[in-house]
C-alpha cells in the first residue's frame, strides 16, 4: 500500500518520479505528491491520482531538479486531501518525507512533540516522524543521517520512508522496517521505490533493503547501515527478472483484462520445467529439502488473505485428497492473534501474490518464532515473504498489476496442485489418480484458451445484470472456494454486493434473500450433481435468476437456468482453475458496463502492507 519513489542522478527527477508513481499507482491512488531539491525543498501535493499531480506540476511550474521523492497514497490516518497527502514537511521546512506503513505510537510521539512546542498540521501518523527527525536534528545538532536513525529508533510500527534534507541537497536517505523498499543502481543514478516496477526502465541491477536497514545515497555512491547498530551492511546486487513489456497494458483496455487473457501462458509458466515428462513426476527445487519435514509434520497450516486464501482452501482440499494429511487453512490476520497450536512439528505454507501482505508476513514470523517450518508460495521474486520463509516455490505468473487478482489465483492453484502431487509421489499414494492429474495438468493451457474464446458470450450475459444490487455464488466441494472467489471479484470491482456460499448452506439462511431480483451463479461439477440440481430448483421456485458455470454437458441445465457457461472437463482438483475464469470475466464486464474503474477500484490497493 502506498507507492514511494525517490531519485538522485542526472535526469529531471520529476519525470522519473511521476512515471514511477504511475507504475506504482496500483498500491494506492487517493492522493499524490512530489518534493524536489531546487534552492530549498519545493513540494506539490494533491488529492486524486498521479495524473492530477502531473497537471499541478505543470500548472505550478515545479522547478527542474535531479533529486526528489514522490508518493501515491492509500489513506490510513486522515482523509485523502491535500494536507494529508505525502510528502510531509517539518515546521522548519528543512526536511520532507514520504512514508508507507503505520507509525503505531504516533499519538505518544505527537504529544511529546507538542510538549516541546511542535504542533502537527495533518491528521497523519507520518508527519509526526518528519517533525521528530527535525526536532532531533535541531536539538542535538547532529547530522541528517544520525537524526533519521535516532528518530527511527523511537518509532513503533511499520515503515518504508524516503527523506530529503534542505541542508544536504545532494543526499537521499531511505529506511525500512516492515514495508518494502528496493533500489536500482544505474549509471550515476539511483532510484528507490516500493517495488521494482518503476526501476526497470533505468536498470536491472537492484538491491532489496531488509528490515531495520537504512540506505544513504549521494550523487555517485551509496551505503547501507543497520539502524540499531549503525554498522555498514554489504548487500547483494540482484537482477530484475521480468521485462518492461510485462508491466504494460499492450493494447488491452485494462490490466485486469490483459491478465485474465494471459492465463493460459501464466499457468504454463507456473508448470514450466516442473513436470518431468517421461516419468510424470514433479520437481520443485525450492521444496526438495523440505519434503520429509512436510510428510513428518503433525500439523500443516496454510495461511493467506483474500483471493490467496481462496486458492489455499482449494490447495488444502487437494493435499487432503491426494496425500491424506490433515491441513488447516487460516486467515493470516486471525492466525497471528489466536492461541494457535504451533510448534516444531508444524509446517506453515504462506500463499501470497505480492509477497508483502503484512498479516501474512506477521503470521510467518509468529509461526517461525514458535519453531514451525515455513514455506512461501509467492509470485513476486525477492519479496519479503519469499525472503522470510525457510523454503519456497515461486508461482511465476509474471507481474500482476490489476488490483483484482486473477492470473495469480490460477497459478497459485496450479502450484498447490504440483505441491500436493509431489508429496503424494514421495509418499507413494494414489499413484493412478496422481498420474491422471499430471496428464490433465498438461492440458490446462489449451483448455483455458477455450474458455477465453467465450469472452463475448460472457460479456453479453453480464449486460443483463447491470442493475443487479446483489449476487449469490454457490458451489459444492472444490467449487465452494470458486464461489467465494467469484463473489469477491464481483464486489471488489463492480461494487455489487455479492456472497459466496457452499450451495447446501443456502437453505440455512441466504435463501431468505432470494426473489426475482437476485441472480444466483451456480458452479456445477460432477460430484454432488444431483444435490446441486435440487439447490437450483429451490432458487427457481423463488423466482431467482440462475446462471450456471459447469463442465457438465446436460441438456437439463439449460432448462433450469437463464444462462449456461460451459468449461471443458478436467480432473476435479484443477477444475476450479477453469470454472473461475468465466467468473473473472463476468465481474470484469459487469464492472466495465457500470463504468467502474476496473484497475483501481475504490478504497482498494494491491499489496496490503498495513495490518
Ligand atoms: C483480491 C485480492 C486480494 C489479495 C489479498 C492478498 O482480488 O487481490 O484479496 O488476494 O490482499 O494479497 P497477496 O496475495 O498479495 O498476499
Amino acid at each position: 500500500m502506498c507507492g514511494i519513489v525517490g531519485y538522485i542522478g542526472k535526469k529531471n527527477s520529476k519525470e522519473v518520479i511521476l512515471k514511477g508513481l504511475s507504475r506504482l499507482e496500483y498500491r494506492g491512488y487517493d492522493s499524490a505528491g512530489i518534493a524536489v531539491h531546487s534552492n530549498g525543498i519545493n513540494q506539490l501535493k494533491t488529492s486524486g491520482k498521479v495524473a492530477d499531480l502531473d497537471a499541478k506540476c505543470i500548472k505550478e511550474k515545479l522547478p527542474k531538479s535531479s533529486i526528489g521523492i514522490g508518493h501515491t497514497r492509500w489513506a490510513t490516518h486522515g482523509i485523502p486531501n491535500d494536507t494529508n497527502a505525502h510528502p510531509h514537511q517539518d515546521i522548519t521546512r528543512n526536511f520532507t518525507l514520504v512514508h508507507n506503513g503505520i507509525i503505531e505510537n504516533y499519538l505518544t510521539l505527537k504529544k511529546y512533540l507538542a510538549q516541546n512546542g511542535i504542533e502537527c498540521k495533518s491528521d497523519t501518523d507520518t508527519e509526526v516522524l518528519v517533525q521528530l527527525i527535525s526536532y532531533i536534528y535541531n536539538k542535538d545538532k547532529i547530522s541528517f543521517e544520525e537524526s533519521v536513525r535516532y528518530a527511527l529508533m523511537k518509532v513503533v510500527g511499520a515503515y518504508g520512508i524516503v527523506v530529503l534534507c534542505g541542508d544536504e541537497p545532494d543526499k537521499i536517505i531511505a529506511a525500512r522496517h516492515g514495508s518494502p523498499l528496493v533500489f536500482g543502481i544505474g549509471d550515476s543514478e539511483f532510484i528507490i521505490a516500493s517495488d521494482t516496477s518503476p526501476i526497470i526502465e533505468f536498470t536491472r541491477k537492484i538491491v532489496y533493503l531488509d528490515d531495520a536497514e537504512l540506505v544513504v545515497f549521494t550523487r555517485d555512491d551509496y551505503y547501507v547501515k543497520s539502524i540499531l547498530e549503525n554498522h555498514i551492511i554489504l548487500k547483494t546486487v540482484n537482477e530484475i527478472q521480468f521485462s518492461l513489456n510485462q508491466i504494460e497494458k499492450n493494447g488491452y483496455d485494462h490490466f485486469m483484462l490483459k491478465e485474465i487473457n494471459e492465463q493460459s501462458n501464466s499457468i504454463a509458466e507456473s508448470m514450466r520445467g516442473r513436470i518431468i515428462i517421461d516419468e510424470g513426476r514433479i520437481k520443485l527445487g525450492g521444496l526438495q529439502e523440505a519434503i520429509q519435514d512436510i510428510l513428518n509434520a503433525k500439523r500443516i497450516i496454510i495461511t493467506a488473505c483474500g483471493t490467496s486464501w481462496h486458492a489455499s482452501l482449494i490447495g488444502s482440499f487437494v493435499i487432503e485428497e491426494l496425500v491424506r494429511i490433515p491441513v488447516n487453512v487460516e486467515y493470516a490476520s486471525e492466525f497471528r492473534y489466536r492461541e494457535t497450536i504451533v510448534g516444531p512439528d508444524t509446517v506453515l505454507f504462506a500463499i501470497s501474490q505480492s509477497g508483502e501482505t503484512a498479516d501474512t508476513l506477521a503470521a510467518i514470523k509468529k509461526a517461525k518464532s514458535l519453531g514451525a517450518l515455513t514455506i512461501g508460495v509467492v509470485n513476486v521474486v525477492g519479496s519479503s515473504i519469499a525472503r522470510e520463509t525457510d523454503h519456497g516455490v515461486y508461482i511465476h505468473a509474471g507481474p500482476e498489476i490489476g488490483v483484482a487478482s486473477t492470473k495469480a489465483f490460477t497459478s497459485q492453484v496450479t502450484v498447490l496442485n504440483l505441491i500436493a502431487i509431489l508429496l503424494a509421489q514421495a509418499k507413494d499414494r494414489n499413484i493412478k489418480e496422481v498420474a491422471n492429474l499430471v496428464n490433465d495438468l498438461k492440458l490446462l493451457p489449451e483448455k483455458v484458451e477455450l474458455i477465453l474464446k467465450q469472452s463475448k458470450k460472457i460479456k453479453s450475459i453480464a449486460d443483463n445484470y447491470i442493475d443487479a444490487e446483489n449476487f449469490l455464488y454457490l458451489g459444492r466441494g472444490y467449487q465452494f472456494p470458486v464461489a467465494l472467489e467469484g463473489a469477491l471479484k464481483l464486489k471488489e470491482i463492480s461494487y455489487i454486493h455479492a456472497e459466496g456460499y457452499p450451495a447446501a448452506e443456502m437453505k440455512h439462511g441466504p435463501i431468505a434473500l432470494i426473489d426475482e431480483n437476485m441472480p444466483v451463479v451456480f458452479i456445477v461439477n460432477e460430484k454432488g450433481y444431483e444435490k446441486i440440481i435440487s439447490n437450483i430448483q429451490e432458487v427457481r421456485a423463488r423466482g431467482g435468476k440462475v446462471i450456471i458455470v459447469t463442465s457438465i454437458d446436460q441438456e437439463e441445465l439449460h432448462e433450469y437456468s437463464s444462462h449456461v457457461i460451459h468449461v471443458p472437463s478436467i480432473h476435479q482438483c484443477i477444475l476450479p482453475i477453469l470454472t473461475t475464469i468465466p467468473l473473472q470475466l463476468l465481474a470484469y464486464y459487469l464492472a466495465k458496463a457500470k463504468g467502474c474503474d476496473v484497475d483501481q477500484p475504490r478504497n482498494l490497493a494491491k499489496s496490503v502492507t498495513v495490518e
